[in-house]
């Protein structure tokens, strides 16, 4: 700019007002890009969770030939984002439209200026060099500069939502995780005293209240109550997925987690069950033979080497089951909790893997047992009997039945007690005694393939289909 003044002078005015007419012009239209470009990411992101919606879900979308309706939602969300796009294209238009007829202003009015108001000769050398010294002004100040704004409210949207994920709120790690050894009374594993637990931080409400109990070293704990009385929320805390609100809760050692909801990732089964730990063969084989999974491995197409999860074959939800308590097992922590293992698998299977496995591979550990099977009961060390997150009796099957507690009525609003078959106390004793001659002879023969009686192999016949079919 000030080069052009020592060129001709007073002349170069008229060209610097129009400039400073555009800029704000072009300003402003960067800010309404800016705006249209925050509403365009919304629907963004709002087409992104339905396609990632879909896609989560497609094998059950194809199976009820739900795909055009979804198709019209994806379409009627895409229609609105282009709508944005296409409304956000209009000030990135004018931009450069300015950017390009703006230069020419700029040159020619300085041009005429200079004309009309110099008394001597127009020369070529003044002319190129104005034309030149306009276009890098323009250059500058109405291409840059409004990409520039483009540019950074895109960069504004990328960081308010990098932002929004850094402002999460942390997951408190607990001071009182690092339990030393002699925190811990001789041969206690876990201790709660007066915990309270709460999924939500605001709510007074809790989830687990004043929740006091010991789990010694090599003790099967059940844990037993109705649904939704935070059984599986009493494991979240030892893990510290659950916050303690008050009270105090000592885990003393590793901890392995077989969660309700089974959870396979895309991969072979043994890499599931590894689950990035070395290979011992003698280990893995005696895990798959407890946890009932030897005929499954048979029936796979390649073994335990056969791909599972999103890219492989599927699994049914028993097999799940088994290979997260696998994955557990295989883990070799110092306490095992396990949330309703049971429950996914038939009763039979269901029997093998309390025998073999709590029973048996197992028998060293202190663990904890959720479950609706009461039939098991008989075996635990010790109960917890749980009521709308509160404790409602502990001890032995014997010492809460003498204190009146009536586990079926307890559990009658439980549909899973139906499944379980055998819920009352006389065949949960009678199991105890069965189960005491099992445990026995399993640790005797430890490598025992037992688990391929319990399956049937599946029929298949060969035939041809009629032609008029
Ligand atoms: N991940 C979670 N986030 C929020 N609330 C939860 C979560 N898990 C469980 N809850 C709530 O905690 C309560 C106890 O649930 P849960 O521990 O799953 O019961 P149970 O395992 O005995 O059926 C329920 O009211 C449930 O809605
Ligand atoms: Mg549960």
């Amino acid at each position: 700019m000030i080069l052009l003044y020592r060129e001709i002078q007073w002349a170069c005015f008229p060209g610097y007002v129009i400039l400073l007419f555009l800029i704000p012009v072009q300003g402003w239209m960067g800010k309404c890009f800016a705006k249209l470009r925050h509403k365009t990411a919304q629907f963004t992101d709002e087409r992104v969770a339905v396609m990632t919606e879909i896609i989560t879900g497609m094998r059950v979308i194809k199976m009820y030939a739900w795909e055009n309706a979804f198709g019209d939602v994806v379409k009627q969300i895409r229609k609105l984002e282009i709508a944005k796009m296409i409304t956000a294209s209009y000030p990135i238009g004018t931009n450069l439209l300015l950017g390009l007829y703006g230069n020419r202003l700029l040159d020619v009015s300085m041009v005429i200026t200079y004309a009309l108001t110099t008394n001597e000769p127009i020369r070529a050398s003044t002319i190129f060099v104005v034309v030149s010294l306009c276009r890098v002004i323009s250059f500058s100040f109405m291409r840059r500069i409004p990409r520039a704004i483009q540019l950074s409210s895109e960069c504004l949207v990328a960081v308010e939502r990098i932002e929004k994920l850094l402002l999460l709120e942390e997951n408190r790690e607990d001071d009182k995780s690092e339990i030393e050894d002699g925190e811990l009374s001789e041969g206690t594993k876990i201790e709660a005293k007066g915990v309270c637990c709460s999924w939500n931080e605001e709510s007074t409400a809790s989830t687990l209240k004043d929740i006091s109990f010991e789990v010694k070293s090599d003790q099967l704990t059940a844990v037993v109550g109705p649904v939704g009385c935070g059984k599986s929320s009493l494991l979240m805390s030892i893990i510290k997925e659950l916050p303690v609100k008050k009270g105090s809760l000592k885990v003393g050692g590793s901890v392995s987690f077989a969660a309700q909801q089974p959870w396979v990732f895309s991969g072979t089964v043994r890499e599931n069950i590894l689950f990035g730990k070395e290979f011992r063969k003698k280990k893995f084989e005696r895990i798959v033979n407890v946890c009932a999974l030897k005929r499954d491995l048979d029936l796979l197409p390649d073994g335990d080497q056969t791909m599972i999860g999103e890219r492989g074959v599927t699994l049914s939800g028993g097999q799940k089951a088994r290979i997260n308590l696998a994955r557990a097992l295989y883990d070799g922590s110092d306490i095992v909790l396990l949330d309703d293992p049971l429950s996914a698998v038939d009763s039979e299977v269901g029997r093998h893997i309390f025998d073999k496995c709590i029973m048996g591979y197992l028998a060293d550990t202190p663990r904890i047992l959720v479950t609706h099977q009461l039939q098991y009961l008989a075996t635990a060390d010790q109960i917890i009997v749980l009521k709308d997150g509160q404790i409602e009796g502990k001890g032995t099957l014997n010492e809460l039945t003498e204190k009146g507690i009536d586990f079926a009525k307890l559990m009658s609003n439980d549909e899973s007690v139906e499944e379980a078959g055998g819920t009352s106390l006389i065949h949960a004793r009678s199991y105890k005694m069965r189960n005491q001659e099992q445990k026995e002879e399993f640790l005797q023969q430890p490598n025992e393939n037992a688990s391929q009686k319990l399956f049937k192999a599946e029929e298949k016949k060969k035939g041809d289909v009629n032609g008029c079919l």
